[in-house]
């Protein structure tokens, strides 16, 4: 089987919860049948996720893992892995959880996760395992199989199984069966429906959504307040979206860094209202940041287009100006958050720390830049 779908619908857990009930159903027609469950974000190579794989199986049954880690040949553990699988089970299903993971460590090779899929699938058509053998790989990443499908070799014909996001319903029945998580009468009525609302609105993830129900009691303990209401609901998403806007900017190249820096910059430092910078200010500090770096200078074309593209993670938002008069046109820029917040998390870490440092340099090029516009 494949299981695939986005974060938090639900695959890792009912996978589970199915297996356990095909566990019982079998233990009361006296089978043995095995669950073999590993997640392989962990996990580096092939003969590492065998290894795992013979681990989890001589833990589940109790007995010796019978092989060394390292040292001796993939082969052999993939043996021993069959060897316990055949002593202990009549048959056997193998969950790879985040298969997409498991990549390998050179990249131009044949990925891990293909190789595990093939042999796994096939070690009951080679009588390597003598009972049944099933494979579940789970995955988030929707190309997943036409990566499979592209590899010959490839045996494993999985059933697709799709898990798609959830709707407010169906979240408003999964934080339903949390309501144990708070003391008796402590939350409002709205509180789920609010809840639900939001992370169907979003991204359907169950997963964040209990984060949400719980941030909202995290807010109503720290604030001492008897019950959990709307706004600590709102509240808690706010910081949630703050948050994520923050991890955002780290996944950025560096000089769409240094294009948000300036632009930040020149949001906090100016006497402007309302956090706006004009592209032309923008550029300007950008340029001196860059000197000051030594690092390339792109056109005021791509500075523009960099802190554009930025709005479409609703960091900022832009708008075109007009000079009045025949003076062209400028974008103007607005930051949605706090770009004081959005200047320490870019520095941290970064070539930009050297700027960091010179606080009040920046903001005396920030002024006189500001007013050179205003002059023009
Ligand atoms: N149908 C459900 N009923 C109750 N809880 C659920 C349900 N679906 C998901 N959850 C809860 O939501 C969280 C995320 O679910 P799970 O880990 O199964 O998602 P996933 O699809 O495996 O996500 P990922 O792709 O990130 O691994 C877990 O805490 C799980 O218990
Ligand atoms: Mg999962």
């Amino acid at each position: 089987m494949l299981l695939y779908g986005p974060a938090g619908t639900g695959k890792s857990l009912i996978i589970g919860a199915v297996t356990q009930q095909i566990i019982e159903l079998c233990q009361s027609k006296g089978e043995r049948f095995g669950v073999v469950n590993i997640n392989c974000q962990p996990i580096n190579t092939l003969d590492q996720a065998v290894y795992e794989l013979v681990q989890t199986v001589a833990k589940n049954v109790n007995a010796e893992i019978g092989v060394p880690e390292t040292g001796v040949s993939t082969k052999r553990k993939y043996r021993r892995l069959y060897k316990l699988i055949n002593e202990h089970y009549d048959s056997v299903i193998f969950i790879l959880d985040e298969i997409d993971l498991l990549v390998g460590r050179r990249a131009n090779d044949e990925p891990a996760y293909s190789k595990l899929l093939y042999q796994l699938s096939r070690a009951s058509n080679t009588n390597e395992i003598e009972g049944r053998v099933s494979v579940a790989a789970l995955t988030n990443d929707p190309k997943f199989m036409e990566d499979i499908d592209g590899r010959a070799e490839s045996s494993f014909n999985p059933r697709d199984v799709y898990f798609p996001d959830y709707d407010a319903t169906q979240l408003r029945e999964i934080l339903e069966n949390r309501r144990d998580a708070f003391r008796q009468n402590a939350l409002t009525s709205d509180v789920i429906p609010l809840v639900a609302a939001f992370a169907a609105q979003s991204h359907g993830d169950a997963r964040k959504a209990i984060d949400l129900f719980r941030g909202a009691g995290d807010l109503a303990d720290e604030w001492g307040d008897g019950e959990v209401t709307e706004s600590h609901v709102r509240e808690s998403q706010e910081e949630i979206d703050k948050d994520r806007s923050l991890k955002l900017v780290e996944g950025l190249t560096t000089q769409k860094k240094i294009s948000l820096y300036a632009t930040a910059a020149v949001a906090c430092h100016s006497n402007r209202s309302r956090n706006s910078v004009p592209s032309p200010v923008g550029f300007n500090v950008y340029r001196w940041i860059t000197d000051e770096l030594d690092a390339d200078q792109m056109t005021r074309e791509t500075y523009v287009k960099y802190v554009k593209e930025l709005s479409t993670y609703g960091l900022i938002s832009s708008s075109r100006k007009s000079r009045g008069r025949g003076g062209g046109m400028y974008m103007e820029f607005t930051f949605t958050g706090d770009p004081k917040a959005m200047m320490k998390r870019i520095v941290d870490n970064t070539r930009l720390e050297a700027i960091g440092d010179q606080e009040d340099l920046l903001q005396t090029i920030v002024n006189s830049q500001s007013r050179e516009l205003h002059n023009q």
